[in-house]
């Protein structure tokens, strides 16, 4: 049973919300403990995301929905491993939220649990994790429920708006890199194409991060629309200049067909198997992989420990300060106070065409398509 709320201590709620990712672990322990032992607070761990926060909440047992923090839980083990402790979803999990059809609807059946709840449990904040629309989401019912709220970013495909860098990119992309490394054996070996098929549905920083950091010839994101053409035309070129007969191709999931066409919505191949098609038509041996949730999971690198850190402090001292609808983002290797209002108004974050990967991949000859049709 949640113990009885000390009147004077301030009590705030933490929950993970959104697709996994490494990192996550860290800015729980961080936000909880330096919440706890600087600011002297109590801390609630929500598990599940929101729905810990909205259905019946079990109190205790395997299957509670909170986790009372106190200065002596030990969070050190849950740092060392990938995903959240806390558990978290994308979707709300009871019957009657999954029949609200619409975003009214759904916060009409929301909002009055989510306000008798966080009055029950006496939640003076909230801090979460998430995506744009998590954020969103949450600070949209603490507006109403009259608690602060503080997001901050995490994302392995790294488009949030308004910052420059989310929690779990930086291990996504170590995790693609030594994937492609493996993969490079079975290419040379059996001298083939092998396109990998990495996570970014609108978005390709990741596929551009790893297919640089691990030598690709040919990288494909969503933004820069490429033609089967210029992809044969690539590896013909690599036969002929460097006498190679094995390729590496990375291509982002939703890179789509070429000319910028989109995948069809029941399509029951992948972008990557498309490629490889192609490739075949021409006598050129190819292979498709799909690199799917190994590279959510995993361990946390060094880097998106320090980021969860920095960004946890950052959140926790903008609820001490009594912000509210903020998020704590990152700014030329510096965390910043953002607007939430400038997240989630603005569309996800694009890769930037003139950002120093992007000028790199072209001037060291990596085909990533026609960047003059770009918009
Ligand atoms: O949001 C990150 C992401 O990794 C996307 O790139 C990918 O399309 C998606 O998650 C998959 O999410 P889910 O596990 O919910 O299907």
């Amino acid at each position: 049973m949640l113990g009885k709320k000390n009147k004077k201590k301030k009590r705030i709620a933490i929950l993970t919300g959104g697709g996994d990712c490494p990192g996550l672990n860290m800015v729980i322990k961080t936000v909880s403990q330096y919440a706890m032992n600087h600011y002297g607070w109590e801390v609630i761990g929500v598990k599940n995301a929101l729905n810990g926060l909205l259905n019946e909440i079990k109190f205790d047992g395997p299957d509670a929905d909170l986790i009372e923090f106190n200065p002596t839980f030990s969070f050190n083990e849950y740092v060392r491993q990938g995903g959240t402790f806390l558990g978290s979803f994308r979707k709300l999990k009871t019957k009657r939220f999954k029949e609200a059809n619409t975003d009214e609807q759904l916060v009409n059946v929301m909002l009055p649990l989510f306000k008798k709840h966080i009055k029950e449990l006496n939640i003076d904040g909230l801090i979460a994790t998430g995506g744009d629309g998590t954020m969103f989401m949450l600070n949209f019912l603490c507006e109403r429920a009259k608690i602060p709220f503080v997001g901050i970013p995490k994302t392995i495909d790294n488009d949030t708006p308004g910052t420059e860098i989310s929690v779990g990119f930086s291990s996504a992309v170590d995790a693609c890199v030594n994937a492609l490394d493996s993969i490079f054996w079975t290419a040379k070996g059996h001298r083939r194409a092998i396109v990998s098929q990495v996570m970014g549905r609108n978005t390709g920083h990741l596929a551009m991060h790893a297919g640089v950091a691990s030598g690709a010839d040919i990288i494909l994101v969503p933004e820069i629309p490429y033609t089967l053409a210029g992809v044969i035309k690539k590896i013909k070129t690599i036969r002929s200049l460097e006498h190679r007969d094995y390729f590496m191709i990375v291509v982002a999931e939703g890179c789509g067909l070429e000319k910028g066409k989109a995948l069809p919505k029941n399509a029951t191949y992948t972008v990557a198997e498309y490629i490889a098609k192609a490739l075949d038509k021409e006598k050129i041996e190819a292979r498709a992989d799909n690199f799917g949730y190994l590279q959510r999971g995993g361990i946390p690198n060094g880097y998106d420990r320090m980021l969860g850190v920095e960004l946890a402090v950052l959140a926790v001292d903008m609820m001490a300060e009594g912000q509210t609808a903020v998020m704590a983002g990152m700014k030329d290797g510096k965390p910043v106070r953002v607007p939430l209002k400038s997240v989630c108004k603005k569309e996800t974050r694009k890769l930037d065409l003139n950002s120093p990967i992007v000028k790199a991949a072209v001037k060291t000859g990596i085909y990533i398509g026609d960047l003059k049709k770009t918009k």
